[in-house]
């Protein structure tokens, strides 16, 4: 390890707080050192290997795309994007997808969409954004200006204008904020990165009202809750309504980088040509792959399997809060978290990766858990175990 961790303090940003852990392999729920440890994996990338590490659908469908065609850029017509377009479009709400590369990418095609839309509505003061405090939509400068989280926006002021924020299941807040001048609400139905807050049913609806009120699109950014992290395949589904647009990215490629937005019906045709673009984007090897993981997801039962494992994670956890252990467990599907009493949850983040096993924390506070949708009982088990001894100190 220490060659590696040199070359990378010499010859890599260091942008990251990484773990002191390196991996060459991945298989199912367990990635693999240079020693041939395993380690079990509660955090699939940052939910990026739903289904596992190098499910074998999904290296299949690259291995076989990779041979033919790796990509050609978006002057021509390739087979897998179509189809993925269609995948999503059909399981969803309908519309048409612009892929790009990462949520951050999705995100920003979301905000032009509305941006224009508005312009067109409103002129140039239908142009407003409001989004959540605490949540999360990415790092380039327009998915920054709308992640309402001071410590990451402050050291790139001036952000972009146009950009509001209210904290999250607050009707009244939203109601307030609200006007003929917002084009667009974006909010994650969990906020993830934020601490994995499920947002209220009643604070969705009052979303979607306001958005229709207001002539504003509501978009649901489900780059960390899609492709059946919560047990459904798209988050929305819990909450009985329907977004205007939808960005996925993480899990959407099997590991693979893609991005992708989804406009619905009356939205769908808003970008035109030389309006929007990605030389990369929609590739045929990360829409081949997933393709695959759609595959997978749709088997009959799969999403039904992930919720009960959800649960049953859930109860585990509350237990814990109910043994004195941790304050509060929430979240929903295989996206879950803790809520610890003290500052400890990096201590406690360590002491897993010691034991071999993956856990993240996102704050001093807050253990999250986004095991592989495959995670079996027994694996659920065996963290929940780590966490009551360890919690014990
Ligand atoms: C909800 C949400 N949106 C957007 C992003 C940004 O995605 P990316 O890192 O692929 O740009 C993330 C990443 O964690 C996310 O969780």
């Amino acid at each position: 390890m220490s060659g590696l961790t040199d070359k990378y303090q010499k010859y890599v940003m260091g942008t990251y707080a990484r773990q002191p852990a390196g991996f060459i392999r991945g298989e199912g729920c367990y990635l693999y050192d240079a020693g041939g440890e395993a380690y079990l994996d509660f955090v699939s990338g940052l939910s990026i290997n739903n289904l596992g590490h190098c499910h074998p659908a999904v290296v299949a469908a690259i291995h076989e795309q990779a041979a033919a065609l790796i990509n050609t850029c978006n002057l021509y017509y390739t087979e897998p994007q179509a189809e993925l377009a269609q995948l999503i479009s059909e399981n969803a709400f309908g519309g048409k997808v612009f892929f790009s590369n990462s949520g951050a990418e999705a995100n920003e095609c979301a905000i032009k969409l509305a941006r224009k839309l508005g312009r067109e509505q409103g002129g140039d003061a239908k142009h407003r954004i409001i989004s959540l405090e605490n949540g999360f939509h990415g790092r380039t400068m327009a998915s920054l200006s709308a992640t309402a989280q001071p410590a990451k926006q402050e050291p790139f002021k001036p952000l972009l204008p146009g950009f509001s924020y209210v904290p999250r299941n607050d009707i009244a807040a939203l109601e307030a904020a609200m006007d003929d001048d917002v084009c667009a609400l974006l909010l994650e139905p969990v906020q993830g990165e934020g601490g994995v807050y499920p947002l209220e049913a009643s604070f969705l609806a009052a979303a979607r009202e306001l958005a229709d009120r207001h002539r504003a699109l509501l978009v649901f950014d489900e780059v960390q809750t899609g492709m059946g992290r919560t047990g459904r395949l798209f988050a929305y589904e819990h909450a009985g309504i329907v977004p205007d647009v939808m960005t996925l990215a993480k899990s959407l490629g099997g590991a693979m980088p893609i991005g992708a937005t989804l406009a619905a019906p009356d939205y769908a045709d808003v970008l035109g040509p030389g309006m929007h673009g990605s030389t990369f984007g929609g590739g045929p090897v990360p829409c081949a792959a997933g393709m695959a993981v759609f595959g997978e997801l749709l088997k009959p039962g799969f999403l039904d399997g992930v919720a009960a494992r959800g649960d049953h994670f859930l109860s585990a956890l509350t237990g814990l809060a109910e043994e004195g252990l941790v304050v509060e467990a929430r979240g929903i599907g295989l996206m879950l978290a803790v809520e610890l009493d003290e500052p400890k949850a990096a201590g406690i983040v360590s002491q897993a990766l010691d034991r071999k096993i993956i856990i993240n924390n996102t704050s001093d506070t807050t253990l999250r858990f986004l095991p592989p949708l495959i995670a079996d009982e027994g694996m659920i088990d065996q963290v929940i175990e780590f966490l009551r001894n360890a919690l014990r100190g």
